[in-house]
């Protein structure tokens, strides 16, 4: 590593440290000045997001049957969707892209793959999709190099790529496509990556069986419907060997998972709603993404709740998943779900 790169990791870390102190001080009583404003509207929001959900919720025990407005719509996500790839990069320590990646590799991906990347927010999968496709095609022939979230990533410029993959990349968030969409044409990988408006809970406008793999990276915790979301995805699907659906998701770790599970529920509780607010402008948004964390299901609860869902038409749902072991990452607060539609 470079002495610049090492002061930068270095100065990264002590200021996420110096966070987290700030963070566990203030919840003994500290004041720190400008920050309170921050911190009282958390506490504001916290409290009614807690209120909505404490009745039914309560970390990985009691689930809410009932859609809450806190989960993260398009909408809300519009408001952060220029800041979104910085403060994903800060807060992750550029980990995020690693997390991504492993998801893509898992998926086993085939030439001439037709993929749907759900809640695809910034593009983020989609392109990591479509590079993967091209790298697995001839990149000897290649005669343009662009750098890809840290990859260098070589495309045939002005060459039809017939062998490759073909992602269609889905979000409500009007604000998320439109960053993704430039992203996409700066990579010159607008024949490849196509992005479009949807909900994941009615995908209308998608065919049965049209798509061989599905990815849904930190967006099923913005659904309170998963089920609704399973089930679309599961209509989508081929139903053979190839077919394959990855989700990526965020967990708070529970206690078993030691003083490094520990570091990271106090990463995720303390950090992320103070860095996400000072960096995003946004701190209500950011709550959203430590609540919805806490919220959302355990591990093995989540990869049940895929086994056993019902999927396909009329009385008599016959459909549903095979799935595989959980993938875990990054201390546990990370973890891929894949399963295959039957
Ligand atoms: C945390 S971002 C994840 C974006 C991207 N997949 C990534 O890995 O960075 C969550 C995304 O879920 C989207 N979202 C919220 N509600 C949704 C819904 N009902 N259906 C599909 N996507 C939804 C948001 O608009 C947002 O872009």
């Amino acid at each position: 590593m470079k002495r610049n790169n090492k002061i930068i990791a270095v100065a990264h870390l002590l200021f996420l440290a110096a966070i987290i102190v700030l963070s566990v001080l203030h919840s003994y009583g500290l004041k720190f000045g400008r920050f309170e404003k921050y911190i009282r509207m958390l506490r504001k929001s916290g409290k009614k997001i807690d209120n909505d959900n404490t009745s039914t919720n309560n970390n990985h025990s009691k689930k809410s049957n009932t859609p809450s407005l806190d989960y993260g719509t398009g909408n809300m996500f519009d408001l952060i969707a220029t800041r979104y790839d910085f403060v994903n990069r800060l807060l992750a320590l550029n980990m995020d892209m690693s997390w991504r990646r492993t998801m893509v590799q898992e998926l086993g991906l085939l030439p001439g793959d037709k993929v749907l990347d759900l809640a695809t927010g910034t593009a983020d999968v989609a392109i990591l999709i479509a590079t993967e496709g091209l790298l697995a095609v001839d990149v000897n022939d290649s005669n343009a190099c662009v750098n890809s979230n840290e990859d260098k990533v070589c495309i045939n410029v002005g060459e039809k790529r017939t062998s490759s993959l073909e992602v269609l990349g889905l979000d409500p968030s009007q604000n998320m496509i439109a960053v993704g969409k430039e992203k996409v044409k700066a990579l010159g990988l607008d024949d490849l990556v196509r992005l479009d408006i949807a909900d994941a809970r009615a995908l209308s406008g998608v065919k049965d069986s049209s798509f061989d793999k599905a990815t849904m990276s930190f967006g099923i915790r913005n659904v309170p419907e998963r089920e609704k979301v399973l089930c679309e995805i599961h209509r989508v699907l081929k139903k053979n060997d190839n077919s394959k659906m990855a989700i990526l998701e965020f967990s708070e770790p529970g206690e078993e998972s030691g003083i490094m599970g520990f570091g990271a529920r106090l990463f995720i509780r303390h950090v992320v709603p103070v860095i996400g607010a000072l960096f995003s402008g946004a701190p209500t948004e950011y709550l959203h993404l430590q609540n919805s964390i806490k919220h959302f299901p355990s591990p093995s609860e989540f990869n049940a709740l895929i086994a056993n869902v019902k999927c396909g038409k009329g009385k008599k749902k016959s459909g549903g998943f095979h799935v595989e072991p959980v993938i875990n990452m990054n201390f546990g607060s990370v973890q891929l779900y894949q399963a295959s539609p039957f």
